[in-house]
Protein backbone atom coordinates (compact mmCIF):
# COMPACT_ATOMS: atom_id res chain seq x y z
CA UNK A 1 0.00 0.00 0.00
CA UNK A 2 1.38 3.33 -1.01
CA UNK A 3 1.76 5.95 1.82
CA UNK A 4 1.54 10.19 0.79
CA UNK A 5 3.58 11.22 3.82
CA UNK A 6 3.50 14.88 1.99
CA UNK A 7 1.95 16.92 -0.62
CA UNK A 8 3.36 19.98 -1.72
CA UNK A 9 3.11 22.42 -4.51
CA UNK A 10 5.57 24.50 -7.07
CA UNK A 11 2.98 27.08 -7.55
CA UNK A 12 3.37 28.64 -11.09
CA UNK A 13 0.35 29.62 -12.24
CA UNK A 14 -1.27 27.36 -14.77
CA UNK A 15 2.52 25.42 -14.79
CA UNK A 16 1.98 24.86 -11.55
CA UNK A 17 2.29 21.10 -10.06
CA UNK A 18 2.46 19.00 -7.30
CA UNK A 19 5.65 17.29 -5.78
CA UNK A 20 4.44 13.60 -3.63
CA UNK A 21 6.52 12.64 -1.15
CA UNK A 22 5.92 9.43 0.56
CA UNK A 23 6.59 4.87 0.13
CA UNK A 24 5.57 2.53 -2.45
CA UNK A 25 4.60 5.42 -4.56
CA UNK A 26 6.01 3.87 -7.81
CA UNK A 27 3.63 1.29 -7.68
CA UNK A 28 0.77 3.57 -7.64
CA UNK A 29 -1.09 3.17 -10.41
CA UNK A 30 -3.92 5.63 -9.51
CA UNK A 31 -1.72 8.48 -8.67
CA UNK A 32 0.78 8.44 -11.46
CA UNK A 33 -2.56 8.25 -13.74
CA UNK A 34 -3.98 11.32 -12.44
CA UNK A 35 -0.78 12.95 -14.36
CA UNK A 36 -0.81 11.35 -17.46
CA UNK A 37 -2.85 12.67 -20.09
CA UNK A 38 -3.23 10.03 -22.69
CA UNK A 39 -2.79 6.98 -23.37
CA UNK A 40 0.75 7.21 -24.60
CA UNK A 41 3.81 6.86 -22.55
CA UNK A 42 7.46 6.93 -22.96
CA UNK A 43 9.73 5.95 -19.85
CA UNK A 44 13.23 7.01 -19.97
CA UNK A 45 15.78 5.03 -16.90
CA UNK A 46 18.87 3.93 -17.25
CA UNK A 47 20.81 -0.19 -16.92
CA UNK A 48 20.77 0.71 -13.21
CA UNK A 49 17.63 1.86 -12.55
CA UNK A 50 15.33 -0.20 -14.98
CA UNK A 51 16.05 -3.47 -13.89
CA UNK A 52 15.42 -2.43 -10.01
CA UNK A 53 12.33 -0.61 -10.30
CA UNK A 54 11.25 -0.44 -13.94
CA UNK A 55 8.78 -3.54 -13.37
CA UNK A 56 7.04 -1.52 -10.18
CA UNK A 57 6.13 1.45 -12.94
CA UNK A 58 5.44 -0.77 -15.69
CA UNK A 59 2.65 -2.37 -13.28
CA UNK A 60 1.17 0.76 -12.39
CA UNK A 61 0.97 2.08 -15.73
CA UNK A 62 -1.32 -0.60 -16.73
CA UNK A 63 -2.32 -1.79 -20.34
CA UNK A 64 -1.98 1.71 -21.91
CA UNK A 65 -1.97 1.54 -26.10
CA UNK A 66 1.56 2.59 -26.39
CA UNK A 67 4.76 2.13 -23.79
CA UNK A 68 7.81 2.89 -25.27
CA UNK A 69 10.60 1.69 -22.67
CA UNK A 70 14.06 3.56 -23.40
CA UNK A 71 17.03 2.04 -21.09
CA UNK A 72 20.02 4.72 -21.33
CA UNK A 73 23.39 3.47 -20.59
CA UNK A 74 24.47 4.64 -17.01
CA UNK A 75 26.73 7.63 -16.26
CA UNK A 76 27.27 11.64 -16.25
CA UNK A 77 29.51 11.23 -19.47
CA UNK A 78 26.29 10.18 -21.51
CA UNK A 79 24.03 13.48 -20.74
CA UNK A 80 24.75 14.55 -24.14
CA UNK A 81 23.36 15.57 -27.49
CA UNK A 82 24.11 12.17 -28.82
CA UNK A 83 22.28 10.21 -26.18
CA UNK A 84 19.33 12.55 -26.96
CA UNK A 85 19.26 11.95 -30.51
CA UNK A 86 18.80 8.02 -29.37
CA UNK A 87 15.50 8.92 -27.23
CA UNK A 88 14.59 10.74 -30.47
CA UNK A 89 15.26 7.71 -32.57
CA UNK A 90 12.96 5.38 -30.67
CA UNK A 91 9.94 7.88 -30.08
CA UNK A 92 9.92 8.85 -33.59
CA UNK A 93 10.36 4.75 -34.50
CA UNK A 94 7.45 4.12 -32.26
CA UNK A 95 5.27 7.16 -33.04
CA UNK A 96 4.89 9.01 -30.63
CA UNK A 97 2.28 11.94 -30.73
CA UNK A 98 1.96 15.29 -29.19
CA UNK A 99 -0.44 13.80 -26.63
CA UNK A 100 2.62 11.26 -25.01
CA UNK A 101 3.63 11.40 -21.78
CA UNK A 102 7.70 11.43 -20.76
CA UNK A 103 8.65 9.61 -17.73
CA UNK A 104 11.78 9.62 -16.40
CA UNK A 105 12.75 7.18 -13.93
CA UNK A 106 16.04 7.75 -12.07
CA UNK A 107 18.66 10.04 -10.59
CA UNK A 108 19.32 13.66 -11.96
CA UNK A 109 21.25 12.39 -15.12
CA UNK A 110 17.89 10.68 -16.36
CA UNK A 111 15.82 13.28 -15.30
CA UNK A 112 18.09 16.55 -17.08
CA UNK A 113 18.45 14.46 -20.34
CA UNK A 114 14.37 12.96 -20.36
CA UNK A 115 12.84 16.59 -19.06
CA UNK A 116 15.15 18.10 -22.09
CA UNK A 117 13.88 15.41 -24.16
CA UNK A 118 9.98 16.41 -23.23
CA UNK A 119 10.54 19.66 -24.07
CA UNK A 120 12.00 19.17 -27.50
CA UNK A 121 9.56 16.51 -28.53
CA UNK A 122 7.28 17.94 -30.70
CA UNK A 123 8.03 21.46 -29.24
CA UNK A 124 6.90 20.10 -25.87
CA UNK A 125 5.14 16.98 -24.13
CA UNK A 126 3.65 16.13 -20.67
CA UNK A 127 6.54 15.07 -18.40
CA UNK A 128 6.45 13.30 -15.08
CA UNK A 129 9.59 12.95 -12.70
CA UNK A 130 10.09 9.65 -10.58
CA UNK A 131 13.27 11.00 -8.94
CA UNK A 132 15.67 7.68 -7.30
CA UNK A 133 18.41 9.64 -6.11
CA UNK A 134 18.25 11.71 -2.88
CA UNK A 135 19.60 14.52 -5.06
CA UNK A 136 17.35 13.89 -7.78
CA UNK A 137 14.33 14.18 -5.16
CA UNK A 138 15.52 17.44 -3.03
CA UNK A 139 16.81 19.11 -6.01
CA UNK A 140 17.36 17.94 -9.60
CA UNK A 141 13.31 16.82 -10.20
CA UNK A 142 11.68 20.13 -8.55
CA UNK A 143 12.11 23.43 -10.45
CA UNK A 144 11.97 22.78 -14.39
CA UNK A 145 15.72 23.22 -14.94
CA UNK A 146 17.03 20.30 -17.78
CA UNK A 147 19.71 20.10 -20.12
CA UNK A 148 23.00 18.12 -21.86
CA UNK A 149 26.18 18.50 -21.17
CA UNK A 150 28.51 20.11 -24.08
CA UNK A 151 32.14 18.91 -23.88
CA UNK A 152 33.38 22.15 -22.73
CA UNK A 153 30.70 23.41 -20.14
CA UNK A 154 27.95 20.99 -17.74
CA UNK A 155 24.29 21.80 -18.65
CA UNK A 156 24.68 24.49 -21.26
CA UNK A 157 22.48 22.68 -23.81
CA UNK A 158 18.91 22.75 -22.18
CA UNK A 159 15.31 24.33 -21.64
CA UNK A 160 13.53 25.56 -18.71
CA UNK A 161 10.27 23.18 -18.73
CA UNK A 162 8.54 22.13 -15.79
CA UNK A 163 7.03 18.86 -15.01
CA UNK A 164 3.53 17.89 -14.25
CA UNK A 165 4.00 16.05 -11.24
CA UNK A 166 7.20 14.88 -9.19
CA UNK A 167 6.53 11.34 -6.96
CA UNK A 168 8.85 10.95 -4.30
CA UNK A 169 9.60 7.82 -3.39
CA UNK A 170 11.57 7.33 -0.13
CA UNK A 171 11.55 3.57 -0.79
CA UNK A 172 14.19 4.04 -3.52
CA UNK A 173 17.08 5.46 -1.09
CA UNK A 174 17.41 1.66 0.34
CA UNK A 175 18.95 0.64 -2.68
CA UNK A 176 21.49 3.78 -3.06
CA UNK A 177 25.25 3.60 -2.54
CA UNK A 178 26.54 5.15 -0.06
CA UNK A 179 28.54 7.63 -1.88
CA UNK A 180 25.28 8.71 -3.51
CA UNK A 181 23.54 9.04 -0.96
CA UNK A 182 26.00 11.36 1.27
CA UNK A 183 26.63 13.50 -2.28
CA UNK A 184 22.68 14.03 -2.40
CA UNK A 185 22.38 14.63 1.23
CA UNK A 186 25.21 17.99 0.14
CA UNK A 187 21.86 19.55 -1.72
CA UNK A 188 19.91 18.94 1.23
CA UNK A 189 22.39 21.05 3.49
CA UNK A 190 22.45 23.68 0.79
CA UNK A 191 19.07 24.72 1.55
CA UNK A 192 19.61 25.45 5.41
CA UNK A 193 22.86 27.25 4.12
CA UNK A 194 21.43 29.70 1.64
CA UNK A 195 17.55 30.31 3.22
CA UNK A 196 16.59 28.06 6.24
CA UNK A 197 19.20 28.63 8.96
CA UNK A 198 16.28 26.57 11.97
CA UNK A 199 16.77 23.68 8.98
CA UNK A 200 20.45 24.03 8.79
CA UNK A 201 20.23 23.70 12.98
CA UNK A 202 18.11 20.51 12.88
CA UNK A 203 20.20 18.83 10.42
CA UNK A 204 23.52 19.06 13.03
CA UNK A 205 21.35 17.68 15.09
CA UNK A 206 19.98 14.54 12.82
CA UNK A 207 21.98 14.18 10.67
CA UNK A 208 23.05 10.34 11.99
CA UNK A 209 19.27 9.63 11.49
CA UNK A 210 19.29 10.48 8.05
CA UNK A 211 23.07 8.36 7.69
CA UNK A 212 21.09 5.75 8.92
CA UNK A 213 18.63 6.33 6.37
CA UNK A 214 15.75 6.65 8.99
CA UNK A 215 12.52 7.19 7.15
CA UNK A 216 10.92 9.63 9.54
CA UNK A 217 14.00 11.63 8.89
CA UNK A 218 14.54 11.67 5.47
CA UNK A 219 10.56 12.38 4.31
CA UNK A 220 11.49 15.65 6.51
CA UNK A 221 14.55 16.54 4.87
CA UNK A 222 13.13 16.06 1.58
CA UNK A 223 10.70 17.69 2.90
CA UNK A 224 12.05 20.72 4.19
CA UNK A 225 14.35 20.99 0.77
CA UNK A 226 11.14 20.72 -1.83
CA UNK A 227 9.48 23.39 0.09
CA UNK A 228 12.42 25.50 0.30
CA UNK A 229 13.23 24.78 -3.81
CA UNK A 230 9.52 25.15 -4.43
CA UNK A 231 9.94 28.63 -2.56
CA UNK A 232 12.53 29.98 -4.85
CA UNK A 233 11.51 28.47 -8.17
CA UNK A 234 8.15 29.99 -7.70
CA UNK A 235 9.53 33.79 -6.90
CA UNK A 236 12.24 33.35 -9.79
CA UNK A 237 11.28 30.68 -12.57
CA UNK A 238 13.98 31.33 -14.88
CA UNK A 239 16.94 32.70 -12.33
CA UNK A 240 16.56 36.28 -13.45
CA UNK A 241 18.06 36.88 -10.19
CA UNK A 242 17.29 34.94 -6.92
CA UNK A 243 17.40 31.30 -7.92
CA UNK A 244 20.99 32.05 -8.90
CA UNK A 245 21.71 31.48 -4.73
CA UNK A 246 20.36 27.80 -5.88
CA UNK A 247 23.83 27.39 -7.13
CA UNK A 248 25.84 27.78 -3.66
CA UNK A 249 29.15 26.49 -3.96
CA UNK A 250 28.28 25.33 -8.00
CA UNK A 251 30.43 27.46 -10.01
CA UNK A 252 33.51 26.07 -8.56
CA UNK A 253 31.70 22.32 -8.38
CA UNK A 254 31.43 22.54 -12.24
CA UNK A 255 35.07 23.63 -12.59
CA UNK A 256 36.05 20.83 -10.67
CA UNK A 257 33.40 18.24 -12.59
CA UNK A 258 34.42 19.98 -16.00
CA UNK A 259 38.00 19.97 -14.98
CA UNK A 260 38.09 16.27 -13.87
CA UNK A 261 35.99 14.83 -16.67
CA UNK A 262 32.53 14.20 -16.27
CA UNK A 263 31.62 11.41 -14.13
CA UNK A 264 34.69 11.37 -11.72
CA UNK A 265 33.50 13.64 -8.63
CA UNK A 266 29.77 13.31 -8.25
CA UNK A 267 28.00 16.39 -8.66
CA UNK A 268 27.20 16.96 -5.15
CA UNK A 269 30.98 16.22 -4.13
CA UNK A 270 31.69 18.98 -6.15
CA UNK A 271 29.42 21.30 -4.82
CA UNK A 272 30.07 19.74 -1.27
CA UNK A 273 33.62 21.28 -1.86
CA UNK A 274 32.60 24.18 -3.50
CA UNK A 275 30.32 25.24 -0.64
CA UNK A 276 32.98 25.00 1.93
CA UNK A 277 35.38 27.37 -0.75
CA UNK A 278 32.66 29.69 -0.75
CA UNK A 279 31.54 29.61 3.01
CA UNK A 280 35.35 30.12 3.83
CA UNK A 281 35.25 33.43 1.18
CA UNK A 282 32.30 34.38 3.29
CA UNK A 283 34.27 34.55 6.19
CA UNK A 284 37.16 36.43 4.90
CA UNK A 285 34.98 38.70 3.11
CA UNK A 286 34.17 38.97 7.49
CA UNK A 287 30.06 38.18 6.74
CA UNK A 288 30.29 35.05 8.71
CA UNK A 289 32.28 33.37 11.53
CA UNK A 290 34.89 31.31 10.72
CA UNK A 291 33.70 28.99 13.57
CA UNK A 292 30.80 28.39 11.29
CA UNK A 293 33.20 27.33 8.46
CA UNK A 294 34.52 25.18 10.98
CA UNK A 295 31.64 23.60 11.93
CA UNK A 296 30.41 23.17 8.18
CA UNK A 297 34.06 21.51 7.68
CA UNK A 298 33.07 19.26 10.49
CA UNK A 299 30.02 18.11 9.29
CA UNK A 300 31.27 17.52 5.58
CA UNK A 301 33.32 15.50 7.08
CA UNK A 302 30.54 13.59 9.18
CA UNK A 303 28.62 13.25 5.96
CA UNK A 304 31.96 11.44 4.35
CA UNK A 305 31.96 14.40 2.01
CA UNK A 306 35.27 15.58 0.30
CA UNK A 307 36.41 19.56 1.93
CA UNK A 308 39.18 19.72 -0.49
CA UNK A 309 39.03 20.36 -4.22
CA UNK A 310 41.46 17.96 -6.23
CA UNK A 311 44.88 17.89 -5.70
CA UNK A 312 45.98 18.63 -9.28
CA UNK A 313 43.33 21.17 -10.04
CA UNK A 314 45.36 24.67 -9.63
CA UNK A 315 43.86 28.28 -8.94
CA UNK A 316 44.59 28.90 -13.14
CA UNK A 317 42.93 26.20 -13.87
CA UNK A 318 39.87 27.30 -11.68
CA UNK A 319 39.87 30.47 -13.07
CA UNK A 320 40.02 29.02 -16.27
CA UNK A 321 36.88 26.41 -16.30
CA UNK A 322 35.04 29.32 -14.17
CA UNK A 323 35.11 31.67 -16.99
CA UNK A 324 32.50 29.14 -18.92
CA UNK A 325 30.06 29.40 -16.14
CA UNK A 326 26.69 30.54 -16.93
CA UNK A 327 26.71 32.75 -14.23
CA UNK A 328 29.37 34.88 -15.90
CA UNK A 329 27.73 37.96 -17.21
CA UNK A 330 29.41 40.48 -19.17
CA UNK A 331 32.61 39.26 -18.39
CA UNK A 332 31.54 39.65 -14.91
CA UNK A 333 31.52 36.18 -12.74
CA UNK A 334 28.52 36.10 -10.12
CA UNK A 335 29.33 33.79 -7.22
CA UNK A 336 26.77 33.20 -4.44
CA UNK A 337 28.22 33.52 -1.01
CA UNK A 338 26.62 33.75 2.51
CA UNK A 339 25.83 36.93 4.62
CA UNK A 340 24.76 34.26 7.46
CA UNK A 341 23.74 30.84 7.98
CA UNK A 342 20.57 30.71 5.98
CA UNK A 343 21.06 33.90 4.32
CA UNK A 344 22.95 33.63 1.08
CA UNK A 345 23.58 36.81 -1.28
CA UNK A 346 24.88 37.31 -4.68
CA UNK A 347 28.63 39.20 -5.73
CA UNK A 348 29.78 40.14 -9.01
CA UNK A 349 32.72 41.72 -7.41
CA UNK A 350 35.03 38.80 -6.34
CA UNK A 351 38.51 39.85 -7.98
CA UNK A 352 40.85 37.33 -9.34
CA UNK A 353 43.24 37.77 -6.90
CA UNK A 354 41.10 37.18 -3.72
CA UNK A 355 40.19 33.97 -5.72
CA UNK A 356 43.60 32.89 -5.91
CA UNK A 357 44.27 33.26 -2.88
CA UNK A 358 41.38 31.42 -1.54
CA UNK A 359 42.63 28.43 -4.11
CA UNK A 360 45.93 28.45 -3.17
CA UNK A 361 45.30 28.32 1.08
CA UNK A 362 43.42 25.09 0.42
P1 LIG B 1 22.87 10.08 -11.36
O1 LIG B 1 21.62 10.35 -12.06
O2 LIG B 1 24.08 9.79 -12.16
O3 LIG B 1 22.62 8.90 -10.34
C1 LIG B 1 23.68 8.44 -9.55
C2 LIG B 1 23.91 6.93 -9.67
O4 LIG B 1 22.94 6.26 -8.90
C3 LIG B 1 23.77 6.40 -11.07
O5 LIG B 1 24.70 5.36 -11.24
C4 LIG B 1 22.36 5.84 -11.08
O6 LIG B 1 22.16 4.86 -12.05
C5 LIG B 1 22.26 5.29 -9.69
N1 LIG B 1 20.94 5.19 -9.12
C6 LIG B 1 19.91 6.05 -9.26
N2 LIG B 1 18.90 5.71 -8.43
C7 LIG B 1 19.29 4.61 -7.78
C8 LIG B 1 18.71 3.80 -6.78
N3 LIG B 1 17.53 4.11 -6.24
N4 LIG B 1 19.39 2.73 -6.32
C9 LIG B 1 20.63 2.44 -6.83
N5 LIG B 1 21.26 3.18 -7.75
C10 LIG B 1 20.59 4.26 -8.21
O7 LIG B 1 23.28 11.32 -10.41
P2 LIG B 1 22.43 12.31 -9.50
O8 LIG B 1 23.33 12.69 -8.40
O9 LIG B 1 21.09 11.79 -9.20
O10 LIG B 1 22.24 13.56 -10.45
C11 LIG B 1 23.32 14.32 -10.90
C12 LIG B 1 22.89 15.09 -12.12
O11 LIG B 1 21.83 15.97 -11.78
C13 LIG B 1 23.98 15.95 -12.73
O12 LIG B 1 23.96 15.77 -14.11
C14 LIG B 1 23.58 17.37 -12.37
O13 LIG B 1 24.02 18.31 -13.30
C15 LIG B 1 22.08 17.24 -12.36
N6 LIG B 1 21.39 18.24 -11.55
C16 LIG B 1 20.36 18.91 -12.11
C17 LIG B 1 19.67 19.84 -11.38
C18 LIG B 1 18.48 20.52 -11.97
O14 LIG B 1 17.95 21.46 -11.37
N7 LIG B 1 17.98 20.07 -13.09
C19 LIG B 1 20.03 20.10 -10.05
C20 LIG B 1 21.08 19.39 -9.50
C21 LIG B 1 21.76 18.46 -10.26
N1 LIG C 1 19.89 23.31 -8.97
C1 LIG C 1 19.77 24.70 -9.25
C2 LIG C 1 18.42 25.13 -9.72
O1 LIG C 1 17.53 24.35 -9.85
O2 LIG C 1 18.26 26.28 -10.00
Amino acid sequence: MSLIMHTLHVELGERSYPVYIGRELLGDGKLLGQHIAGSQVVVISNETVAPLYGERVRSALGSRQLVTEIVLPDGEQYKSLQTLSTIFDRVMADKHSRNTTFIALGGGVVGDIAGFAAACYQRGVNFIQLPTTLLAQVDSSVGGKTAVNHPLGKNMIGAFFQPQAVLIDIDTLHTLPKREFSAGLAEVVKYGLISDEPFYRWLQEHMPRLLAREEAALAEAIERSCANKAQVVAADEREGGLRAILNLGHTFGHAVETGQGYGTWLHGEAVAAGMLLALELSARRGRIDRAEVDDFRELLLGMHLPVRPPEDMDAAAFLDLMAHDKKVIDGRLRLVLLQAIGAACIVDDVTDAELRGLLADR
